[in-house]
């Protein structure tokens, strides 16, 4: 396995692979990999000639400082787990190597048709902007077959089908195919998370309920005459009621447009609870 740090040699050496007729795919990552990360890496590989990692903690997509200088970085750790699963090549720039000043500064506008007004894009502006210029970046230098993203982000991996869907339109990503891969959860139920990482032992203990929580929602939808309004409320208060959690939002929409629904056909509930300080996301499907 070869760990990268140019754009440079990453399209080198990912050229190379493809002049001997090999396919590519490629698992965006921040670090601070978890077995959730591992799972998408081992499908990669299962998937694909040559598999690529890109390790970036991508400084366009937070809007809290705070965030950014806590998010945990273990690029050694991430490197050894990779290698064990079989990547090929790590991608770990430093942000000057991805971003002019300009880039960096100037916020990347991108239309998403509204997708991106709603649930983490409300609460987290120009988030999705910054998500898709680094993600649009790695398609271009690597040009992948195939790239791989965890429905823990649904709203993540609906933005970057639909930015995929609106440049295929205009060729620019050939046939890349964006694979989603479903959550991976402590046998606890608890939603894997770099971010579990900054939980206590005691508040990883309370996150539990987050996921108990969304689960027995599944079944109270199954009831007769159960309306989604009901469920969207009792799950909030369910998870409010516990000392320790706070929910930010909690949204049935429908999978498609991300739009809020009345129907559990195609329906995903969405949520974002603050466990202390720590903010978590998880979801759910009703069908
Ligand atoms: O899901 C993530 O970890 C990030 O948003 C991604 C896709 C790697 C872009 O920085």
């Amino acid at each position: 396995m070869q760990i990268i740090t140019t754009k440079a040699e990453l399209e080198r050496s990912v050229q190379a692979c493809k002049m001997k007729g090999q396919t590519v795919g490629l698992v965006p990552t921040m670090g601070a990999l978890h077995e959730g990360h591992a799972s998408l890496v081992r499908r990669c590989v299962s998937e694909n000639d040559v598999t690529v990692v890109s390790v970036f903690v991508n400084p366009t997509q937070f809007n809290n400082k705070e965030d950014l200088l806590k998010y945990p970085r273990s690029l050694e750790r991430d490197a050894e787990l990779l290698e064990s699963i079989g990547a090929h090549f790590v991608f770990a720039p430093e942000p000057e190597e991805m971003y002019n000043a300009e880039e960096m500064n100037k916020p990347f506008q991108f239309d998403f048709n509204g997708l991106d007004q709603v649930m983490e894009g409300k609460m987290r502006p120009g988030h999705f902007n910054g998500v898709v210029q680094v993600v649009s970046r790695l398609f271009y230098l690597v040009k992948p077959d195939r790239a791989y993203f965890g429905e823990k982000d649904f709203q993540q991996l609906a933005i970057i089908h639909f930015m995929v869907e609106r440049s295929a339109l205009a060729g620019t990503f050939g046939n890349l195919q964006i694979i989603g891969c479903p959550i991976v959860r402590e046998l606890s139920g608890l939603a894997l998370s770099s971010r579990n990482e900054r939980l206590s032992a005691g508040e990883k203990q309370t996150a539990l309920n987050i996921s108990k929580t969304l689960f027995a929602s599944l079944n109270w939808a199954k009831q007769p005459n159960a309306s989604v309004h009901d469920v969207q409320q009792r799950v909030i208060d369910d998870i409010n009621a516990v000392p320790g959690l706070e929910v930010e939002y909690y949204e049935i929409v429908d999978q498609a447009t991300l739009l809020p629904t009345d129907t559990f056909r195609n329906a995903i509930g969405c949520v974002t609870v603050y466990c202390g300080p720590v903010r978590l996301i998880d979801n759910i499907k009703y069908d």
